[in-house]
């Protein structure tokens, strides 16, 4: 458990919109503050900071919470971790809780990254080791030709071709089978534990803050799988990460190269081209786009030049335009990845690729154009249309116009009549949007999909009552106490068990005085914390003294009652028509 003390002095000392200031802009909106929302992708800001509560509550996606959920999602780290997190940025002076914390909520972050540094250290031992390691270093200092400054700069490494060295080496070091497993290093059947990772060549992942959160392991042949990846741990999830982002970050480029594999990072680096990253044997994600942002505002998108490459290059392109990302697409010919093209034809002519990389939208007129035949006026109605949904799903109005001269001429059509379709699609998706986001809101209100709380369906009435309730003792916890009809709110009041987990979360904590917003992330979820904070949200500009709790307890009651009644008129009425 973490000290009151330490969580009261983290709220004191760290201001939850400088917090959030340095991961989004915040803007005035009366006495709060919006700005986009950092976990879903939007256009119009619908993430409010309220500083009097100090909190934050998104509109568009129902995230919420406080300065410390703010940063587990963030930085995507667990409770501890965030509170050190805060507590680090704000100078605060730790005492060491974690350690007797961790025996029961299984192996933490901080050992597995302990781990992951002895590991590493292991693997880079063994690549250089004279006998073991001859045939990895033949590999890629031979037959992939990297000079042995980058393979050390990259860190790179060798898991010998044994199934237990690097399980009895960290054993060794006082590492349990629990955070070999934990980690993604040890694999457990009917023999024991056994290394994931054998006979192959290894690329540590690390992050921005220069931990080694996970590895890559090549083979050197052409065995399957030709790659293998740690899974996600406590320490890492692979939607989060981008290979070499460590490296890029610092470069002075002000894009980022986005490329598929391990080896083209690498190549691309060795030729100086040091922005490129890598996502990890995983398609990109809305995740790594909303992290992409907050580097840079471009991104060249050099993916294998085959089929399956172009199929991402369009995902990539829309994600991260959701994201508000631009991005360019680098057409190769001659060779099917970087590694190759550098290798063939060398960095000049990859810096002549780049340049020249089209941008996203000339590659889709190319690719419609392409698709359709457009001397048939059926077919190249349909080349239009196609474009013409492009287009309206473009977010700048300028950039609508280039591309609509661009597509008028692709096609040989009236530019005016290409922007008039282009008008009506707009006007069509907006209004399905909206129909959509009603929609979703219904759902969520009415308690129909409701993942948090899922018996809210069986009974709305009490179940929004509830939430009323809880809206105003997340705010006031001190009314807990209070008589209502002679006796406070008790466990037998609740209908909704996730209700009832809250309440109890507040009296249990109110016996010390110990009840925040905060606190609930050490018992609760993030989407949990989030409804909970949309339950305190809803009750601004509406009454929340005693009087208003009180009535809210009333009705709660009575809502009880009834449906108590209602069964036992249900009973007698069955016991009726059975008779
Ligand atoms: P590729 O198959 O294109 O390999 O996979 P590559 O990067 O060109 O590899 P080399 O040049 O033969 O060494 C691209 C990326 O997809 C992931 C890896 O991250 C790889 O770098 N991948 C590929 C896997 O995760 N597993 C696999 O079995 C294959
Ligand atoms: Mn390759």
């Amino acid at each position: 458990m973490i000290p009151n003390s330490v969580i009261e002095d983290i709220r004191y000392r760290c201001d939850i919109e400088d917090v959030i200031s340095s991961y989004i802009t915040l803007k005035r909106a009366g006495s709060n503050l919006k700005g986009l929302c950092p976990f879903h992708s939007e256009k119009t800001p619908s993430f409010t900071v309220y500083k009097d509560t100090q909190s934050f509550y998104c509109f568009g996606c129902g995230a919420g919470g406080d300065i410390i959920s703010f940063i587990m999602r963030q930085e995507n780290l667990d409770y501890v971790s965030a509170v050190e997190f805060l507590a680090r940025r704000a100078g605060i002076s730790l005492p060491d809780f974690s350690a007797a914390d961790t025996v029961h909520a299984g192996p933490s972050r901080s050992r597995i990254l302990e781990m992951n540094v002895e590991t590493a250290k292991f693997f880079r031992r063994m690549l250089f080791d004279d006998k073991i390691g001859a045939p990895a270093r033949a590999y890629l200092i031979g037959e992939r030709a990297l000079s042995s400054s980058v393979v050390k700069h990259f860190g790179l490494g060798y898991a010998p071709a044994g199934s237990h060295y690097l399980r009895d080496h960290l054993l060794s070091l006082g590492f349990t089978y629990e955070e070999l497993t934990a980690g993604y290093i040890c694999g457990k059947n009917d023999r024991g534990y056994y290394d994931y990772f054998r006979g192959r060549v290894m690329f540590p992942i690390i992050d921005v803050s220069g931990n080694i959160v996970a590895f890559g392991g090549r083979v050197l042949d052409s065995s399957k799988p030709k790659y293998l990846n740690t899974s996600d741990t406590p320490a890492f999830k692979k939607s989060k990460n981008l290979f070499a982002l460590n490296y890029a970050k610092k470069s002075e480029e002000n894009s980022l190269i986005i490329c598929e594999g391990y080896m083209d990072v690498i190549a691309m680096h060795a030729a100086g081209f040091t922005n490129a990253v890598a996502t990890l044997g995983t398609a990109i994600t809305a995740e790594h786009a909303r992290i992409i942002k907050r580097y840079v505002s471009k991104v060249i998108l050099a993916y294998d030049s085959d089929d399956a490459g172009r199929k991402a290059s369009d995902r990539a392109v829309r994600l991260l335009e959701e994201a508000g990302v631009d991005s360019r697409i680098l057409v190769m010919k001659g060779a099917k990845d970087p590694d190759e093209f550098i290798k063939k034809y060398g960095r000049e002519a990859f810096r002549r690729l780049l340049d020249e990389s089209r941008s996203k939208f000339d590659y889709t007129i190319e690719t419609v154009v392409g698709k359709y035949n457009i001397d048939n006026a059926d077919e190249k109605i349909k080349a239009a249309n196609e474009l013409c949904l492009e287009i309206a799903s473009v977010y700048s109005r300028v950039e609508r116009d280039i591309y609509i001269s661009k597509a008028a001429e692709a096609l040989s059509l009236d530019k005016n009549s290409v922007r008039l379709d282009v008008e009506a699609a707009i006007k069509r998706s907006s209004r399905a949007e909206k129909k959509k986001q009603t929609g979703e809101l219904i759902r969520v209100t009415s308690g129909i999909s409701d993942r948090v709380n899922p018996d809210f369906a069986k009974r709305p009435r009490a179940a929004r009552i509830e939430e009323a309730l809880l809206g105003i003792l997340l705010i006031h916890p001190e009314f807990e106490v209070l008589a209502c009809a002679d006796k406070p709110l008790c466990d037998e009041d609740f209908f909704t068990d996730f209700a009832h987990r809250i309440f109890s979360f507040i009296s249990e904590k109110n016996k010390t005085g110990a009840f925040s917003v905060s606190a609930m992330s050490e018992a609760f979820t993030n989407d949990e914390v989030s409804r909970a904070v949309r339950m305190q949200t809803a009750r601004r500009g509406l009454s929340n003294d005693e009087d208003t709790y009180k009535t809210y307890v009333e009705s709660l009651r009575e809502e009880n009652r009834k449906s108590k009644s209602d069964s036992l008129e249900d009973i007698l009425s069955a016991k009726r028509s059975q008779i």
